[in-house]
């Protein structure tokens, strides 16, 4: 068979996802090639041009600018933050690129739907980054449903818990710790994933109302440990002590979400202890977690009506010991349940035959260390074929088919900030 040209891609915001996503170009050089960048970060512009080899012309300081010159790639990566995902997607969408979009691909029902009909209206291809859906463990409960095993789907229940690590960097005081500025709430920046999963899950069966319920009850200044300081290393008598201590989260294990707390430091080759523990000392990252400006909630529950009356329901827990996401959908049939952090379920099926109640397989997917189960290369590989052949996998988010599950996010927002309140879809 003859050799095909790679897709052509320009990484628009280079930050570390569009970085694991471009990995594909250096695996595998005939389906992927990086021939432009647009970032504002000089440091981050320069070191993806010289790893990719990236002529200056096709280097840019932003998307804006990117897309008033003439076309001259396939597609683009968007890898910028959350709330202008749909900003910067418009004019690359107008200019004739494809795109493949992080999620969560847009922060509120209004600007959703824009970009939708903008991708329609242009004849574009935008496939969110919904990568859970490429862990074999998502995936292949998806072909047990979809091959009838456990029958119609009564109900689903999914859960994530947010280990006190990720917590502490993502949601008490990181990047997605306070709504005003990130635009994000806890539930779309996080569970966005969970509940695309549940309705891709229930397939035709859709949604028609949401409930939910939420707050934050741990990181609030009344719950700081007695005498704590306003700065883990520069004024707490608790900093070997306390759970949430920003020397024991972080200087104890300097390569935990490295990407994150570190990113101040990418301009320095190898960063010492000594310049991480200076960063804490004026860093968001280094604050008391109780003592933080965030406004996010620390566990939100989540209840789905679909058009059949069957239900769902989801929780977000922020604080667990260990990350971990579970899934349980009873049919008429069976059961599948699992969790995806260990990479296995139970397929459990109702048998009546003498001597029997139901039988019980364990399904073992292939984990290979990667939280996503591997899911990051198999969707940009997707994506590949997606672009190149038009052909669209079980897994594959195209716009239309992940707008429900952002708007499920949306309205259970709504729903949350008006005491539960049932909002229709
Ligand atoms: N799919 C997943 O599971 C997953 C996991 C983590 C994060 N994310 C999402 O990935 C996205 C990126 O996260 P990150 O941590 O890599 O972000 P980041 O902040 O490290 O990178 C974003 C980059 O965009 C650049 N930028 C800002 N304005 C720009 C503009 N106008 N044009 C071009 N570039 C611009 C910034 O300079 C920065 O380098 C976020 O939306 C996040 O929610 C997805």
């Amino acid at each position: 068979m003859a050799e095909q040209k790679p897709i052509e891609a320009i990484i628009v915001g280079g930050g570390h996802r569009s970085l694991t996503y471009a990995e594909l170009a250096e695996i595998d050089p005939n389906a992927l090639k990086i021939v432009g960048v647009a970032d504002p970060d000089e440091n981050r512009r320069k070191s993806i041009s010289e790893r990719f080899s990236i002529p200056s012309e096709h280097q840019f300081e932003t998307a804006e600018e990117l897309a008033v010159v003439p076309r001259f790639a396939d597609v683009v990566i968007n890898g910028t933050m959350d709330h202008i995902h749909v900003k910067t997607s418009i004019p690359l969408l107008k200019a004739g690129y494809d795109i493949l979009l992080e999620k969560p691909f847009a922060v509120n029902e209004k600007e959703a739907r824009e970009l939708v009909e903008v991708a329609n209206e242009y004849g574009r291809k935008v496939m969110v980054c919904f990568i859970l859906r490429y862990a074999p463990f998502y995936r292949q409960i998806k072909e047990r449903i979809l091959a009838g095993e456990i029958g119609d789907v009564l109900n689903i229940q999914t859960s994530e818990y947010v280990s006190y690590h990720h917590m502490s960097t993502s949601h008490v005081r990181g990047k997605w710790n306070n709504s005003d500025r990130c635009h994000t709430s806890m539930l779309l920046a996080k569970c966005c994933h969970d509940l695309d999963i549940m309705v891709w899950m229930m397939g035709e069966d859709k949604p028609v109302s949401v409930s939910s319920f939420g707050s934050n009850i741990q990181f609030r200044p009344e719950n700081a440990p007695e005498n704590s300081g306003t700065r883990c290393l520069v004024d707490c008598p608790l900093v070997d002590t306390c759970l949430y201590s920003a020397k024991r989260i972080y200087i104890d294990h300097p390569d935990r979400w490295a990407f994150y707390v570190w990113d101040k430091l990418e301009h320095i080759e190898n960063p010492t202890i000594e310049d991480k523990i200076e960063l804490l000392k004026t860093s968001p990252y280094g604050v008391c977690a109780y003592k933080s400006d965030n406004n996010v909630v620390d566990h939100q529950s989540v209840l789905v009506n679909f058009k059949s009356g069957a239900t769902g329901t989801h929780n977000m827990v922020g604080g667990s010991s260990r990350g971990l996401r579970t899934i349980h959908i009873t049919g008429t049939k069976g059961e599948i349940f699992g969790n995806c952090e260990d990479g296995s379920f139970t397929v459990q099926k109702i048998d009546p035959a003498p001597g029997c109640e139901y039988t019980s397989e364990v399904v073992n997917t292939f984990v290979d260390g990667d939280a996503h189960g591997g899911g990051d290369i198999k969707l940009v590989k997707d994506f590949v074929d997606y672009i190149r052949e038009d052909k669209m996998s079980v897994s594959c988010t195209s716009i239309e088919t992940s707008l429900l599950g952002h708007l499920v996010v949306f309205l259970a927002d709504e729903s949350r900030e008006n005491g539960g309140k049932v909002i229709l879809l």
